[in-house]
Order: structure tokens, then C-alpha cells, then sequence
């Protein structure tokens, strides 16, 4: 297997194994490790059927349970995101998020395999937040740990957000609901279980304010920390291949889908790998 590292040890590509066959347990070990270490990794020409992603989603990580978009058919885990040549409604997974991050317990991976990739856009943007964090003076770091945030599925996925986000114009199916106007507070840094990283985990989707603070001084607060965690030195931008597919760890990453492809379809297949409470 070789392990090649983008700058920062920010994103990796990881050649030389094939998984659409059963993984052994010193291989599945290795490419945990390297997905801890390097938070997006990526594998260039797999070519694999639903059962065998579902099989290494399984490697990985029991299934998280992913609301709010109707899944494949006969294949509950596997969500198509899919975007048509004509489409005009905002894109899915176009504002910067981790996923589910309003969930109790929100998964530690998604895993995107690309099926149809456009000739031009439609990368991914991955924003690091160990070094936005890191990067940090220690005054405020101290301040931020002390400090929660508040999560919420409300924006895009209550009935109000679905139908301003162009609702049944979308190829995909969303699935509005109230349970998406429930808020869950998350610690506003958090520490990773497994590598003991500490990361800031706000998202401009689903991070809606922050407890004991007003909207006005919450709201203020997060957009300083939206504009830090974007800026250009935390960036890994994502190219896609069909056939290519890629995992990354929701506990300390946030993305976003990009546009730049009018004119063309772009459709990858995911599936999220279950989680634990952020503390
Ligand atoms: C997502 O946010 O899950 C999708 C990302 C993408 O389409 O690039």
C-alpha cells in the first residue's frame, strides 16, 4: 500500500489495494491509521458495486444513520448525490458542514464514491480544524473550550429550508421534517477520541449559535471562527476521478461540495460510518 501525504499531512491518496475484496485485519488497521492521521484519504480506481462499498463502510464502522434524504433503493446506508446537467436549485453539501453534526452522536466518517464526475468543478473543499484550532492563541483557545455550541437541522431541512433550497426541483429526494428544528448543544472544541486532537467543531449549516450567549453576540462570535477555519492555509481542495473513493473524519473536518460544472451531471454514492458524543 502506498500512503502519499498532501502538504500539512492534510488529505492523503492511498494506492495499491483493492477494495472492492474482503480487507484483512493488518490492512483495514493501516488504512484506519492513515485516514486518522491525515483526516482525508482517497483511492484512486476502485470500481465497486453497492454490496462491496457497503462491505468496506462495514470495515470501517457500523452504519450511521443518515435523515432527511431518501436513500437507494434496497440499499438503506447508500445515499446518490446526484446532480443533473440542468439543475438550478443550490447544491447539496454546498455550504460548509460536518456531517450530521446536529445528531447526538454524529458519525466519525463519510465515505463518498464517485460514479460521474463533470470535466470541470464539482471538487470537494476540506477545511482542517486541528490547525485552525492549533493556530489559535492560547487565550482564546482556553475560552473556546469552556464553551458550547449549538447544532441544528433546521436551515436546510426543516419544510421552510427544504422548499427555499429548490425542494422538488432537486434530482435527489429530501425528506423535510420537524425533527429538524430540534437543536443539540456540542462542545465548540472538540477532542478527538482516538487520535486526542483537539479541533474546532462549528459548521456555517448546521452551527446555528452558542449557549448562554445572545444570537447577536453567538452569531458574531461563529463567523469569526467560520472566517478563520476557511482560510486558505486549512484548505485540502478534493479533485474527483469516477471510480475514485474517498473517506474522511467528520470529528475534526468540515467541507463543502463545489459548483463550476453547469452543463454536466456529477453523481457519487454515500455513506456515513456511525459516532460517539463530541466531548
Ligand atoms: C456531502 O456533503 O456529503 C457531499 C459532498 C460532495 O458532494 O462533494
Amino acid at each position: 500500500m502506498k500512503i502519499t501525504p498532501h502538504e500539512h499531512n492534510f488529505g492523503a491518496a492511498i494506492e495499491g489495494v483493492d477494495l472492492s475484496a474482503p480487507l484483512s485485519a493488518d490492512v483495514t488497521a493501516q488504512i484506519r491509521q492513515a485516514w486518522l492521521q491525515h483526516k482525508v484519504v482517497y483511492f484512486p480506481d476502485q470500481a465497486m458495486s453497492h454490496e462491496q462499498l457497503e462491505a468496506f463502510s462495514l470495515a470501517i464502522g457500523p452504519f450511521g444513520d443518515d435523515p432527511y434524504v431518501l436513500a437507494i433503493d434496497g440499499h438503506e446506508h447508500i445515499v446518490e448525490v446526484r446532480r443533473e446537467p440542468e439543475e438550478d436549485v443550490p447544491l447539496f453539501g454546498g455550504t460548509w458542514h460536518s456531517d450530521w453534526s446536529f445528531q447526538p452522536t454524529p458519525p466519525n466518517a463519510t465515505i463518498l464514491h464517485a460514479k460521474v464526475i463533470p470535466p470541470v468543478g464539482g471538487d470537494t473543499h476540506y477545511a482542517d480544524g486541528v490547525r485552525a484550532y492549533t493556530e489559535l492563541d492560547h487565550g482564546l483557545q482556553k475560552e473556546l473550550e469552556s464553551l458550547e455550541a449549538i447544532h441544528s437541522a433546521r436551515k436546510p431541512y426543516s419544510h421552510e429550508g427544504v422548499k427555499s433550497g429548490g425542494g422538488d426541483r432537486r434530482s435527489m429526494t429530501l425528506l423535510p421534517s420537524d425533527e429538524a428544528l430540534k437543536t443539540q448543544a456540542h462542545p465548540l472544541v472538540r477532542t478527538h477520541p482516538e487520535t486526542g486532537q483537539k479541533a474546532l467543531w462549528v459548521n456555517p449549516l448546521y452551527t446555528i449559535g452558542v449557549a448562554g450567549l445572545s444570537d447577536e453576540e453567538g452569531g458574531h462570535l461563529l463567523s469569526q471562527l467560520f472566517e478563520h477555519m476557511r482560510q486558505p492555509q486549512f484548505i485540502y481542495r478534493h479533485r474527483w476521478q469516477p471510480n475514485m473513493l474517498g473517506i474522511w473524519d467528520n470529528r475534526c473536518v468540515m467541507h463543502s461540495a463545489q459548483g463550476g460544472y453547469a452543463g454536466h451531471r456529477r453523481v457519487l454514492h454515500r455513506l456515513t460510518v456511525a459516532g460517539s458524543e463530541p466531548r
